[in-house]
């Protein structure tokens, strides 16, 4: 099967050119000047398919690298399955996903592992490969992490919040860190001063402030810039590479700015609802139905942070800067109905979580059309830097001979309503995006050569998507 991408603007992270691109089988055998023969064939009549993109972008398929499929969590499981929320991402121009096999205190990692390989294998619409949470870091956990780098599981994400839950005191952090300095795998946190919290959270409830809006006032800034910079420091001593997932602070994304220019290997990763959501828009919404519990719809950990203390803005620009070097999602969906509504009268009992696996390119495409971010920087953001970051350059997150097919054409003058009522594909019975607008849309989403979304059509299958055995990071400094 051969697929010829015709007249398209073929955006890299490193530039941009019009060409046309050739895909052998499940491979980009070619990018060739536009009309270009190949041996003195005409490509083509020589092809199966041809996909005529002029006037529009052709991007490497997005990766989103930090998303939790039916992930048992906050006394239920994250509501999409890797059926139906890889399904949802291709939908969304995503064409991999790096999903987090969950060891809980107590339980053993290589069965977690294997358990979580069972439960996506022949599940996937698109790619997807594992990170490792560790909770208590068992003696056993340490002789796993080695094991699982074999397995192509690079990276490791530790909690400094969630007390009996996921939390790792500090000697377990480091005695983690040293085994990812010695093998050479990335560290991921979870930066919240998870202590701090819980105190504040049982004061909050004391005084009856039992709605959402009081989740994000219990989880300051200063509890993120803290454990932040702490995690900065034990990385420091230790020498592993620190990765900090969804970082929401303006002041967190300082403390990574200064470890940078300090020279240390530490990134930070941000989400969707960090850039365009807040505590008092969105955690303090009320509505007809829902009351002022509406806002549980936007309960996620890191919290949403006020509109008053820049922290939007300012992770736009650290996004443009490299302050901040990647956007994830943090997928992590439940229903109102049945889920979320279990913390009506006690916001510590609303499970945590946002859904937007198939809105994150399209909303960032939403800072290229704000002028916040160029088009090669919203590939690298949402592309590149995630295969590099997490091992899986070269073959993910570029447009060149010898990498996989994983492409999207996008459309910078179509549209895309994310509307009100269930016009999404995750499995969720409302969206936290009802109501955005974008100036963009996903027109057609190759995986591995094949057509998988085509005219908002889904044509794609269970299955399709293959494990993704991962090296280690290739953005270490
Ligand atoms: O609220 C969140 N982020 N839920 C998913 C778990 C995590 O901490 O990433
Ligand atoms: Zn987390
Ligand atoms: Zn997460
Ligand atoms: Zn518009």
């Amino acid at each position: 099967m051969k697929t010829l991408i015709k007249n398209g603007t073929v955006v890299n992270a490193t530039g941009t050119a019009t060409a046309d691109v050739l895909i052998d089988g499940e491979t980009i055998a070619a990018v060739l000047a536009p009309g270009s023969t190949l041996l003195g064939f005409d490509i083509e009549s020589n092809v199966d398919t041809v996909i005529d993109a002029a006037g529009k972008y052709v991007i490497p398929g997005g990766i989103d690298a930090h998303t939790h499929m039916q992930m048992p969590f906050g006394g239920t499981e994250a509501s999409d399955t890797f059926e139906t929320g890889t399904r949802a991402a291709a939908w969304g121009g995503t064409t991999s996903i790096v999903d987090f096999v969950v060891q809980y205190a107590g339980e053993n990692v290589l069965d977690q592992y294997a358990l979580w390989q069972e439960k996506a294998l022949g599940n996937c619409a698109i790619d997807y490969g594992f990170h490792q949470i560790l909770s208590d870091v068992q003696d056993s956990s340490l002789v796993a992490m080695d094991e699982l780098i074999k397995e192509g599981v690079t990276s490791f994400k530790l909690f400094m919040a969630y007390k009996g839950v996921f939390l790792s005191d500090d000697g377990q952090i480091v005695r983690a860190m040293q085994k990812a300095a010695s093998n050479g795998s990335m560290i991921m946190m979870h930066a919240e001063n998870g202590s701090v919290i819980d105190v504040l959270v049982q004061q909050y409830l004391a005084e009856g402030k039992t709605d959402p809006f009081w989740h994000g006032v219990s989880r300051p800034w200063q509890a993120e810039e803290e454990a932040t910079h702490r995690a900065i420091m034990l990385a420091n001593l230790t020498g592993a590479p620190l990765y900090v997932v969804h970082v929401s602070a303006k002041q967190a994304v300082e403390q990574i700015a200064a470890a940078r220019d300090n020279g240390q290997n530490v990134f930070g990763e941000t989400c969707p609802q960090y850039l365009y959501l807040s505590l008092e828009d969105q955690l303090g919404a009320s509505s007809e139905e829902w009351g002022s519990f509406e806002g549980a719809k936007w309960v996620c950990s890191t919290p949403l942070r006020s509109k008053h203390e820049g922290h939007q803005h300012h992770m736009w620009q650290a996004l443009r800067t490299n302050d901040i070097q990647m956007v994830s999602t943090d997928h992590c969906p439940f229903c109102m109905k049945g889920q979320k509504d279990m913390g009506i009268g006690d916001f510590s009992k609303i499970p945590n979580g946002i859904g937007s696996v198939e809105h994150r390119m399209d909303l960032l495409f939403q800072g290229v059309a704000d002028g916040h971010l160029t088009p090669e920087r919203w590939v690298e953001v949402t592309s590149t830097t995630p295969a590099r970051m997490f091992g899986m350059y070269g073959k993910k997150g570029v447009i060149q001979p010898g990498a996989d097919g994983d492409i999207v054409v996008y459309d910078p003058n179509g549209h895309t309503s994310i509307g009100v009522g269930k016009t999404h594909h995750m499995n969720m019975d409302y969206s936290a995006w009802e109501g955005y607008e974008i100036d963009g849309h996903v027109d057609t989403v190759l995986s591995r050569g094949r057509v998988i979304v085509d005219d908002n059509q889904y044509v794609g299958a269970k299955g399709h998507g293959n494990y993704i055995k991962r090296g280690l990071s290739q953005y270490l400094i």
